[in-house]
């Protein structure tokens, strides 16, 4: 596929290799200069453009750029980009990052990015640390690999992803429409723990009520890991993330296989 990517950073980037390496045609863009930006996509294994010419002439764009950085790119961006070209929103929001925005009081986050962008969008690689993303990835049918969550209101759209996923190292899990992807948003079980792809199945189901407490959560989160006094291990984070929720799925179930293997 020829994929368009905004964004080189710890997402975007790791995309933009793992793409390219998966046999895909890849152009990135950022908010550098030319020159730092053709040495970024020369690093990265893939080719450079202008924002305007990374959405043009590509079956897939992938936005990976900071929430708030959303709402300055130019509003006619993808006026001229054909209606079969998917566009993918990875992003999260996080006030300690891009400052308060009132409007996800209201508003899904990804619903919000559709509205910025005048186009639908498939929210995926949203639910990965940046280092699960660059560092977890197995080929298909490895045991417990990592899975990715996956919402959007076009079905045929979130099968082209899915296949993207899977390309990445990852298992792809169909979330259903947008409206349904504050599961996977910042705070909920399924965000960011690294779970096989039934864990996150039965993560993606609101079984204690979650839903509207995603916010506080994520804000919960944010507390501990600025109380730490030393830099958390990528394990450490995972076991955070996790803690959040007594029913997580890798939790609950390391719990329950101890139990059975004790008795
Ligand atoms: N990091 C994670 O673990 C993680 C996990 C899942 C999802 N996400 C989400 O994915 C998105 C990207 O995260 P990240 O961690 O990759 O961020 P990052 O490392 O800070 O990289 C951000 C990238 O966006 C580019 N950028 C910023 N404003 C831009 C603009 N107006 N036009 C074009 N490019 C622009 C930056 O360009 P320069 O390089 O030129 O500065 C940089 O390449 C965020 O919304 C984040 O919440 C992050």
């Amino acid at each position: 596929m020829k994929i368009g990517i905004i964004g080189t950073g710890a997402i975007g980037g790791t995309l933009a290799k793992k793409l390219a390496a998966a046999g895909h045609d890849v152009k990135v863009t950022n908010a550098s200069a030319e020159h730092e930006l053709a040495n970024t996509a020369a690093r990265l294994g893939v080719a450079h453009a202008s924002l305007r010419q990374v959405v043009s002439g590509v079956d897939v764009v992938i936005v990976s750029i900071p929430t708030n950085a959303i709402a300055e790119l130019p509003k006619d961006l993808f006026s001229g980009v054909p209606d079969n070209v998917i566009v993918v929103d990875t992003s999260n929001h996080y006030p300690t990052r891009d400052g308060e925005m009132n409007v996800f009081n209201e508003k899904l986050e990804s619903v919000w990015v559709s509205e910025q962008l005048g186009r639908p969008v498939i929210k995926a690689f949203n639910n990965l640390l940046a280092h699960s993303l660059e560092h977890s990835g197995k080929a298909k049918g490895e045991p417990e690999r990592v899975a990715m969550a996956i919402s959007g209101d076009d079905e045929k759209a979130r099968r082209v992803i899915s296949t993207l996923v899977d390309d990445a190292g990852f298992d792809p899990v169909d979330n259903g429409s947008l409206s349904e992807s504050w599961r996977h948003q910042p705070g909920m079980p399924g965000y960011c723990t690294e779970l096989n792809a039934s864990e996150l199945k039965q993560a993606l189901v609101d079984k204690d009520g979650i839903k509207g407490k995603g916010a506080s959560l994520r804000d919960k989160s944010m507390e501990i890991f600025t109380g730490l006094t030393a830099t958390p291990t990528h394990e450490e984070i995972l076991t955070i993330l996790r803690s959040l929720f007594p029913t997580n799925p890798k939790q609950h179930n390391a719990i329950l296989e101890k139990a059975d293997s004790a008795s």
